[in-house]
């Protein structure tokens, strides 16, 4: 695929750099550009995601005996919120896209699932503006999400965390572990029932940031490619931050590896110091 000629923009289509870009422009007009998780995005990533189990059995064992509230940021369609309810915890959910909160509820709305789903209460905002009138015992940003927010607006999303957490309250969250492969393009191809995507992860090393892309070719209906910028702070940067906002680190752990895969994932565990 890297040999795509380096076409002009069409109208209509973003100029994407890198290997996306090339790919956006070959295509042309067929193609469908869309946010990740907006409403283009947001069934395609739930469908790619949903049966995924990475770092599942790490939460579930860091968050076991905080019974009470937990604040779950940027929760998504639920990949890790069905687990807690599953295990007892009362969820608040936050995220931003309504296309991910719907799928959310549409999972809990079974009537086989009234009981997880009376122990849920969502919210749709932007997590680092977030101002909630409750105090949790704990919160977890799972999914290495962290890398959505903008490195200058870390420090002040930290202190938003720590706000909502009462004294000694936990905060877990998940870091992508720097590894050698981090540096050359990626193409990996996923098959779902009635498409074929191909998870496109490109680095922009200069910037500390990856830009993720799915090329998606359904069996009916044109290609769709959705994006997404990642920055890639280390734990070690994270770790140092969450101190500086009023966190004490309790552990760093390498997320236990599901399927027999190696972790990519590093699982920080903070306690707020005030
Ligand atoms: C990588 S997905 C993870 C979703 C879910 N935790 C999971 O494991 O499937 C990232 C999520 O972050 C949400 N998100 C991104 N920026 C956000 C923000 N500023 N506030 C709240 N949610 C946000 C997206 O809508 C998306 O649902």
């Amino acid at each position: 695929m890297s040999g795509l000629p380096d076409l002009p923009g069409s109208p209509g289509i973003p100029d994407l750099p890198g290997l996306a870009g090339r790919i956006a422009r070959s295509l042309g007009d067929s193609l469908t550009v869309a946010e990740l998780y907006g409403p283009v995005g947001g069934p395609i990533y739930h469908e790619l995601t949903a049966g995924d189990t990475n770092e599942v059995r790490d939460v579930l064992a860091l968050l076991r005996g905080t019974q009470e509230q937990v604040l779950e940021l940027a929760c998504g369609s639920g990949r890790l919120t069905l687990p807690l309810l599953a295990a007892g915890h009362q969820v608040t959910g936050v995220d931003t896209s309504r296309s991910l909160l719907s799928q959310l509820r549409g999972r809990l709305s079974e009537p086989s699932a009234q009981r997880l789903a009376q122990r849920l209460t969502l919210v749709e905002a932007d997590m680092c503006a977030l101002d909630l009138p409750q105090r949790f015992a704990a919160a977890l940003l799972g999914t290495t999400t962290i890398g959505l927010v903008p490195p200058a607006a870390r420090p002040g999303f930290f202190r938003t965390v720590r706000e909502h957490l009462e004294p000694g309250g936990l905060f877990v969250l998940s870091a992508h572990t720097p590894s050698a492969e981090d540096d050359g393009p990626s193409v990996r191809p996923v098959t779902t029932p009635h498409a074929v995507n191909f998870v496109i992860d490109e680095a922009e090393p200069l910037h500390a940031q990856r830009r993720v892309a799915i090329l998606r070719i359904p069996a009916q209906g044109g290609p769709v490619l959705l994006t997404s910028t990642v920055h890639v702070p280390s734990p070690d940067t994270l770790a140092e931050e969450l101190q500086d906002a009023g966190f004490g680190l309790d552990e760093v752990r390498t997320a236990r590896p599901t399927a027999g895969a190696p972790s990519e994932l590093s699982i920080l565990v903070a306690r707020s110091t005030r």
